[in-house]
Parts: C-alpha cells; sequence; structure tokens
C-alpha cells in the first residue's frame, strides 16, 4: 500500500531534501549503504569477498540531467575500476551502472551521451580484469539501455544488464539474450509501472520471474538471478539441477545488508553468490525504493523516527 506513495517520493525533491538532512536516517541508511567513500566501502568489499561471497559495485547516483554532473559519475566509475585492479578480485568484483547517472535522462542526445560517457568505464573494467553490468530503470528507459548494450558487447561482449519480469516485455528480451556470451540478472523490478507495461500483482510478477528463469536457465547465456525471495531460490535451484546446469554456469545476487545468512548459506551450499554494494553520497533514490519493497524495512525507519 506504501510502495507506490514511496517510489513517488523517491523522485521528489523536496522529500529528498527533507530525509536527507534528518540526521536519524542515517543509522538506517548505513544497513543498505555500504559507505559514503569509496575506501569505506572497499573495506566492507574485503570482509565480503573474505567471506566468500562476489561483488557488483554501485556508485549511488541517478537521473542526472546536468553533463558535468554525467562526467564526475563517469570519473567516480574509472577509479572504482583503479580501485579494483588493485584489489586483483577479478571479475569476482565487477560494477553496476545506472545510465541515468550517465547522461541518459538528458532530453538533447542523452542516449549518446550515455554511451559515450559509459564507454571509457567497460574499457577500463576490461583492463581491471573485471566487467560491467547495466542496471534497469524505469520502462522508458529499456530500448534506449538495451541498445547501449548491444552496441558495448560488440567490443566487450562479456558486459551484462539487468531484466525486469514484472514488465510484459520481458519474456521476449530474455529470449533475446540467452544466447552464448550473454549475462543477464533478472530481477523482479524496482520501479512505479503503470497497468499498460507492468504486472501489478505480485503473484503475476512470481510467476512471470520463473517463466524468465526457465528461458534464462535453458538457454546458452550466463543467468544472473538477483532476488531474495526464498521461494524464486529454490525454484531456481531445482530448474538448474533440471536442466544439468553446473554450479559455477549461473550465480545468485542479493542486495548489500538482505539476508546475509542466507547469502553464507548459498556459498556453503556451493553456489556462486554477488552481492550488489552501493557506496556514495546520492544514496536516496536507492534508500527509498528499499524501503518500498519491504514493510519491515520502512517500519525500522519510521520507529527511527518516533525515538529520536
Ligand atoms: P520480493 O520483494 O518479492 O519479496 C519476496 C520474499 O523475499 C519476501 O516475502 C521475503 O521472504 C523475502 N525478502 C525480500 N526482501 C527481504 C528482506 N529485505 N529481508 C528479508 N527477506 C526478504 N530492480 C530494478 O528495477 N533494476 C535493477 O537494476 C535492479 N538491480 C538489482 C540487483 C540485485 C542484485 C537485486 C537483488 C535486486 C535488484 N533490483 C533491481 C531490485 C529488484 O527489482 C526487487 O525490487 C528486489 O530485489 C525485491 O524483490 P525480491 O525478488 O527480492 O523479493
Amino acid at each position: 500500500m506504501f510502495g507506490p506513495v514511496l517510489l513517488a517520493a523517491a523522485r521528489s525533491d523536496g522529500i529528498r531534501r527533507f530525509v536527507s538532512s534528518t540526521p536519524v536516517t542515517r543509522p538506517v541508511v548505513n544497513r543498505f549503504v555500504a559507505g559514503e567513500r569509496l575506501d569505506a566501502c572497499m573495506e566492507n568489499v574485503r570482509s565480503l569477498t573474505g567471506r566468500g561471497l562476489d561483488v557488483t559495485l554501485d556508485h549511488l547516483g541517478e537521473d542526472t540531467t546536468d553533463r558535468a554532473e554525467a562526467l564526475r559519475n563517469r570519473d567516480a566509475y574509472l577509479a572504482l575500476a583503479q580501485a579494483l585492479a588493485g584489489e586483483g578480485l577479478g571479475e569476482r568484483a565487477e560494477m553496476s551502472v545506472k545510465l541515468s547517472a550517465f547522461g541518459q535522462a538528458l532530453p538533447d542526445g542523452g542516449h549518446d551521451v550515455a554511451l559515450a560517457n559509459v564507454r571509457p568505464v567497460v574499457e577500463a573494467a576490461a583492463e581491471a580484469g573485471t566487467t560491467v553490468t547495466l542496471d534497469m530503470e524505469d520502462h522508458t528507459t529499456v530500448d534506449s539501455t538495451l541498445a547501449v548494450l548491444a552496441d558495448l558487447r560488440e567490443s566487450f561482449p562479456q558486459t551484462g544488464a539487468v531484466l525486469q519480469s514484472y514488465l510484459f516485455r520481458t519474456e521476449e528480451d530474455c529470449r533475446a539474450l540467452a544466447g552464448e556470451g550473454s549475462r543477464v540478472r533478472l530481477v523482479k523490478g524496482a520501479y512505479n509501472e503503470p497497468a499498460s507495461v507492468a504486472h501489478q500483482h505480485k503473484a503475476d510478477v512470481d510467476r512471470a520471474y520463473v517463466r524468465c528463469l526457465k528461458i534464462l536457465l535453458s538457454g546458452k547465456g550466463y543467468p544472473m538471478i538477483g532476488t531474495h525471495d526464498p521461494r524464486m531460490v529454490t525454484i531456481a535451484q531445482e530448474l538448474a539441477r533440471r536442466l544439468g546446469r553446473k554450479h559455477d554456469e549461473f550465480e545468485f545476487q542479493m542486495l548489500y545488508g538482505i539476508r546475509d545468512s542466507e547469502q553464507s548459506r548459498l556459498v556453503a551450499e556451493g553456489h556462486r553468490m554477488r552481492v550488489y554494494v552501493p557506496y556514495g553520497t546520492d544514496w536516496y533514490g536507492y534508500f527509498m525504493r528499499r524501503l518500498a519493497e519491504r514493510p519491515a524495512n520502512l517500519g525500522f525507519f519510521l520507529r527511527s523516527l518516533a525515538t529520536r
């Protein structure tokens, strides 16, 4: 019931200013964000990889309509690629990017600006022995993001993308991206989407998720199963077993700070488990989506406000 309200608030500047300046927000934010600075985030990365988990790092930022800010976001990722090269973790530590942070939302030629800004990041990732996954944002960006993916994959075929099972189009997109060398993270989807393009009921989103899992796991690509849902994890394990996929032919992914013990359990069972690790100061939109998808997270936040 609160989900759509929180998702609308995620894009309101006024509410952003209020929530960001409220000191009690901090401890709640720290549950989901691995630090404001790269060095703090790298400490967390060492701790996670020491526990056998792989990571994908997200320098927080999105919805930029300022060219200079898009360049600053690009530069933050170039610094991140350099830091990862120093860690020598290879593909155990990759990067996730939101194209809207790279200029995709600019009214004039945003698609081309985002492509030009993300290409050097993908090159730097390859030099560091790792790769990049393109996060997926609201449905108006999907065609542009998949076109950027296709362009980047001509030179860097290991570049990955995210597909969201709540969108009607996604089964078709899964079929198109189930080929050799393709890396797809399948998620349910975190934005407020209209009924004209997306399933509105959880049961329908879950059923679509399973259909997409079947397509990706029976294909020739590398599926990355992004969910905290125990039912989806069990179904994916069962499908992978039936389809003869070995443990290193797919991976699970979860967000930093969510279901830590389940993350460790999957590693102990011999699965690849990658944690999505966000860091940086621009945490507002990410944080609001986490509140929107789970009432328990919202309750925790509201209790902190009430006890200030
Ligand atoms: P869902 O929210 O449907 O919950 C199902 C069940 O999972 C719950 O009943 C509970 O049992 C368990 N669960 C869920 N959250 C829990 C929690 N916090 N604590 C304990 N149990 C919990 N979205 C997007 O639109 N674009 C993107 O690029 C990405 N990227 C991305 C990367 C990764 C690695 C992940 C895991 C997720 C994303 N997402 C995303 C977010 C995604 O779309 C979705 O909003 C969330 O993962 C929530 O959906 P779930 O599948 O986790 O379960």
